[in-house]
């Protein structure tokens, strides 16, 4: 487990474009903070400085994680690779061999049957799940999600948050958890960031007071409603 501190980040690309001005967020260790805002308000951009993929114009980023995990909007599997060496990937890239961790990531996500099959024979919602075994193959302290299930359809969306809140639950991992769903944020989270729109900085933070074991009804009860009724209306004073 890792806390974080993002420090009055602000970021310019080499074409000027300011993505990030003053954007500040705490994660605790163990913590889960989901973060919403409009396109192109520099999300993924502070994604990839947290995962040290990008380097911050000011401010700074204290505690990173030694280990990163990282889901991305699209599976990004490679397709000549089957499902457990396209799970294995990130230990092979560091030259280690660990059948017990791949088995254990793939078991996980309810992969073990489909290890052998190649990305072109799996389902849209496998292939989201294979990347998740790939990102916590590893064993990360911190895993980054960047709108991880905003391809697939809403019943199965609901199914893999509840398989990230079981996983969040068994390894314990902190989390960064880009969505565009208001809904998906409260669900999967502790406390949901909202961003302001472009140069982004964290505009408001609404504490989830759901605890850690959260079953699938809960999106339908009245106090779900309330605090992503908080977000929304966060959510629209941040981009008045
Ligand atoms: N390589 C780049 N060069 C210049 N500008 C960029 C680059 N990548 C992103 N941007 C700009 O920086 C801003 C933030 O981009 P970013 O991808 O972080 O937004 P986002 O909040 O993730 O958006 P979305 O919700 O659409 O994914 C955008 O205005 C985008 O146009
Ligand atoms: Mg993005």
């Amino acid at each position: 487990m890792a806390g974080l501190s993002i420090r009055d980040v602000g970021h310019v690309y080499d074409d000027g474009t300011r993505s990030l001005d003053g954007a500040s967020l705490d994660l605790a260790a163990g913590e889960v903070v989901a973060v919403v805002g409009p396109s192109g308000c520099g999300k993924s951009t502070l994604l990839r400085i947290v995962a040290g993929l990008a380097t911050p114009t000011t401010g700074a980023i204290d505690a990173p994680a030694a280990r990163i995990g990282v889901v991305f909007q699209q599976p990004t599997l490679l397709p000549w690779r089957t499902v457990r060496r396209n799970v294995s990937l990130p230990l092979d890239l560091r030259g280690v061999r660990d059948d017990a961790s791949v088995d254990a990531a793939l078991h996980d996500v309810g992969l073990g049957d489909a290890h052998d099959k190649l990305p072109r024979q799996l389902s849209g919602g496998m292939q989201m799940r294979t990347a998740v075994a790939r990102a916590l193959v590893d064993r990360p302290e911190l895993v980054l999600l960047d709108e991880p299930f905003a391809a697939v359809d809403e019943m199965l969306r609901e199914r893999l948050n509840d398989l990230f809140l079981r996983l969040r639950d068994s390894r314990g991992f902190s989390a960064i958890f880009v969505t565009h769903s208001v809904a998906e944020a409260v669900f999967v989270s502790d406390k949901v960031a909202v961003m302001s729109p472009r140069p982004g900085r964290v505009a408001g933070v609404v504490d989830v007071p759901f605890g850690r074991t959260r079953q699938s009804d809960l999106r339908y009860a009245p106090e779900f409603a309330r605090v992503c009724g908080r977000v929304s209306a966060l959510v629209r004073t941040a981009d008045a």
